[in-house]
């Protein structure tokens, strides 16, 4: 979540990286990330426009190697 917000966006966060707002939505299109998706960031997601089984709330997820050679895209309100 911070990369986006410093290179893109500076109005997503509202929940400072809680996983409660959905704002940081962002969908994986290219790659596979075994991370473990908790109770609160699927509950989220569910009330995310434009949610499928490739939604990830970008604030729960770390910025390591795994997430080297990864793709997503940034879900606005406007897809
Ligand atoms: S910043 Fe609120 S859900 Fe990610």
């Amino acid at each position: 979540m911070e990369l986006i917000v410093d290179t893109y966006y500076e109005d997503i966060g509202e929940c400072l990286g809680r996983g409660l707002c959905g704002t940081c939505h962002v969908k994986l299109i290219e790659g596979s990330l075994n991370d473990i998706i908790t109770v609160t960031e699927k509950e989220t997601l569910n009330q995310v426009n434009y949610f499928d089984e490739t939604s990830r709330l970008s604030c729960q997820i770390i910025l390591d190697e795994k997430i080297n050679n990864l793709t997503f895209k940034i879900i606005t309100d406007n897809k």
